[in-house]
């Protein structure tokens, strides 16, 4: 069966493909804005902890069980599970993470279609269409759909050539670019009147908030979602990584990346408001908080790229590509949990399942963009806040108390022969069995009573 399977060529590919899938919106725009609502320092403090000692240990359990298993979620958890029961949960468990990864992806595809039409408005307005430049940043029903649906052809168009010519291929290209804009604009923005008040309220912590419950489950929500957690993305790119690769270390890196292109990101984006300021653009809102979600991007930021005047146009070229080549390379991993589930338990060619898997994202992108108000914060609170921690804590139980420790040991003994010996299999087998579970839970209670 793994012959027929795609499989990443190299450590760099799967690197690059998997940072490409942790790295996206999540971390580029949902990070700073956290960081800027809860306590700047405080909650980059937190994020880091989290992330290296909940959400790594997560992801490694998805990582091992899909190399092991060399399957999509749905298949993984069946083959580990011994008993009938356990099987049929493990089933159910895996159909759950692929329905809440199309609905991930049928959302971030409208938010990804956003920053598309923002890149292109720049280019629109120099070239003398500014009625079609206003429509495109404006919100309106056909805009969205019209986006979404070009976001949605470029993801498909990856994913339907497959792990090493799409996916693989594409990670390699489009991650180290994404880097060098980032790094041009972050050098950009650190020289402008103002960066500095930014970089305070980003970097020192308010230590009184360091507690605070509110804090610690955004923290928790955005480490989830921002190492592609839960949903079987992690899964099914370590279910196409060789078996002679490091495992603790590969997602060592990827958790690394993650966690450093977040922080990169604050460096960016909290700087960028406070040039905004220093340029007459508003950062408050009306309550006195800083501007955070959607209008921060696509109003605040806006606002500053067109006091800059001519450079403000290259510069919001940039920031829109950085975005939308982020979101990119993320939602070919979402899109891959659903296609490859129906190439391996339905027998559909790779072409046949991405083009139809696609056009059934599309729709639900349709109909959550028509029904804005009423579904769009349902699906994202339901699909991030609930869903991905609950997965997570799924395939934490099903590595550690369903599956055999033994055959774990194996697994990463291939790749890794003094494996026993190191600190990581003297933590990882009790931490994912007992830490993890009562962390995720007791903040999981904490986030649905608060
Ligand atoms: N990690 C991605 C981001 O930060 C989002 C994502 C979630 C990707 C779930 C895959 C699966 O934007």
């Amino acid at each position: 069966m793994s012959s027929s399977r795609g499989q990443f060529s190299s450590k760099t590919g799967f690197i690059l493909a998997a940072s490409g899938s942790a790295v996206g919106l999540g971390n580029i725009w949902g990070f700073p804005t956290n960081a800027a609502e809860n306590g700047g320092g405080a909650f980059v403090l937190i994020y880091f902890v989290l992330a290296f000692f909940l959400a790594y240990p997560a992801l490694m359990a998805e990582l091992i069980i899909g190399r092991h298993t060399k399957s999509n979620m749905v298949s993984a958890l069946q083959q580990i599970s011994t008993g009938k029961k356990a099987k049929r949960i493990g089933k159910y468990t895996g159909l759950y993470g692929v329905i809440i990864a199309t609905l991930i992806l049928s959302f971030y595809s409208i938010i990804a279609g956003w920053m598309l039409a923002f890149l292109l408005e720049p280019l629109l307005t120099i070239t003398g269409f500014p009625e079609i430049s206003a429509w495109l940043t404006a919100f309106g029903n056909t805009r969205n759909i019209i986006f979404s649906a070009v976001f949605m052809l470029l993801t498909t168009a990856v994913v339907s050539a497959g792990v090493e010519e799409g996916i693989e291929k594409w990670s390699c290209r489009l991650m180290p670019s994404m880097l060098l804009l980032m790094a041009c604009l972050i050098a950009y923005v650190m020289f402008q009147e103002g960066a500095i008040a930014g970089l305070k309220v980003y970097l020192l912590p308010d230590f009184r908030q360091i507690g605070d419950p509110q804090l610690i489950a955004s923290a928790m929500g955005q480490a989830f979602f921002s190492l592609s957690l839960g949903v079987g993305t992690m899964l099914i790119y370590g279910s196409y990584l060789r078996p002679d690769e490091n495992l603790p270390t590969m997602g060592a890196i990827v958790t690394l990346v993650d966690s450093s292109i977040a922080f990169l990101a604050g460096l960016l984006v909290l700087p960028a408001l406070f040039v905004a300021q220093e340029n007459g653009v508003t950062i408050y809102n009306a309550a006195g908080n800083l501007i955070a979600g959607p209008d921060l991007i696509f109003q605040t930021l806006p606002a500053l790229f067109h006091d800059m005047g001519t450079i403000g146009i290259p510069v919001g070229l940039v920031f829109f590509s950085l975005m939308t080549i982020a979101a990119l390379t993320s939602s070919i991993s979402m899109l891959e949990v659903p296609v490859s589930y129906t190439i391996e338990n339905h027998g559909a060619s790779r072409s046949l399942a991405t083009w139809l898997i696609g056009v059934i994202i599309f729709s639900s992108s349709t109909l959550i963009a028509l029904n804005f108000d009423a579904l769009f914060t349902v699906v994202v609170t339901l699909t991030t806040e609930y869903s991905q921690p609950l997965l997570g804590l799924m395939l934490c139980i099903f590595a550690t108390w369903v599956w055999h420790r033994d055959m774990i040991l194996t697994e990463i003994r291939s790749g890794h022969p003094q494996v026993e010996q190191s600190l990581f299999w003297k933590i990882w087998p009790g931490y994912v069995r007992y830490c993890c579970p009562a962390l995720i839970i007791l903040m999981f209670i904490q986030n649905v009573v608060g």
